[in-house]
């Protein structure tokens, strides 16, 4: 039964409506537009990555200065294998290169980290800096900070349904949605509250397709190199301005707007 109910936990925001703030609790981005800003300075493709890892650095110390508690990024996904093999390859040592020089600062900085998606496909030392990173950062508390790395929604949706029901044998197709969250990537945080996707592409490419389903939307132009403190702050402004009717009409929503 859907319940009227603000709830402050990992709820699915179709079953109950969750708790709103000013702020949102779980930002989700799709870091685009690399290999363009690369272009545009005649530089390599792969010098755009890596001035997007700087990107990555200092929002989330943006994050931390705003009290925003989730915070997932689009690193990689399912279909990028079908980019040309050095850029794949640079991708991967890239990611690598971070995890060994990022890890002991996001733990001295109280993050937790961790790695959505498909890590099967990676090479074994790869998988295993994601592993040691997740354990090290596990009982941190100021930020829960997910990359996704070979991560399509399809794949997350169906291995969440698989993990199911290997767990649960007994429920074959008699289940709902809450039976199916917690094997979901993200299951145990709250839903993501704004989805920002930079480099001007409008379209979600096979993100959190599950996760999204009440996210409000924003797109920009600018290219992820180039999303600094200010380009961050008009995202959330953006959010801020959003009524967030999750099935309501307007109307419902004045009595609480009244009580703030
Ligand atoms: C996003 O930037 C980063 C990854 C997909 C890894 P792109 O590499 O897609 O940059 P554009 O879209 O070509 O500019
Ligand atoms: C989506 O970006 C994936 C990541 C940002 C990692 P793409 O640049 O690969 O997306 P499409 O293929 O243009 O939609
Ligand atoms: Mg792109």
């Amino acid at each position: 039964m859907a319940s009227d109910t603000p709830d402050a936990g990992p709820v699915s925001s179709t079953l109950s409506i969750p708790a709103c703030s000013e702020f949102p609790r779980h930002i989700a981005i799709v870091m685009d537009g690399n290999g363009r800003w690369a272009r545009k300075r005649m530089l390599p493709r792969v010098a755009g990555h890596r001035r997007g890892l700087e990107t990555v650095r200092r929002l989330v110390r943006q994050c931390l200065e705003r009290g925003i508690p989730n915070l997932t990024l689009f690193a990689f996904s399912s279909e990028n294998w079908r980019r040309p093999a050095d850029e794949v390859s640079f991708l991967m040592k890239l990611l690598l290169r971070a995890l060994h020089t990022e890890v002991l600062r996001l733990h001295a900085n109280n993050i937790r980290l961790r790695v959505i998606g498909d890590i099967s496909r990676f090479e074994p030392t790869l998988q295993q800096a994601i592993t040691q990173a997740a354990t090290l950062t596990a009982g941190n508390t100021a930020l829960t900070l997910s990359i996704a790395a070979n991560y399509g929604g399809r794949w997350d949706i169906l291995q969440a349904v698989k993990r199911m029901q290997a767990a649960n044998p007994a429920l074959r197709d008699d289940f709902t949605e809450d039976d199916l969250t917690p094997y979901l990537s993200l299951g145990d945080l709250p839903e993501p509250d704004l989805f920002i996707r930079t480099g001007g592409e409008q379209r979600v490419s096979n993100f959190l397709l599950w996760q999204l389903a009440y996210a409000e939307y924003y797109f920009t132009d600018c290219l992820w190199p180039d999303f600094d403190e200010v380009a961050f702050d008009a995202a959330l402004l953006s959010f801020r301005q959003r009524e967030r009717r999750f099935g309501r009409t307007s109307e419902q929503l004045v009595p609480q707007r009244a009580a703030i």
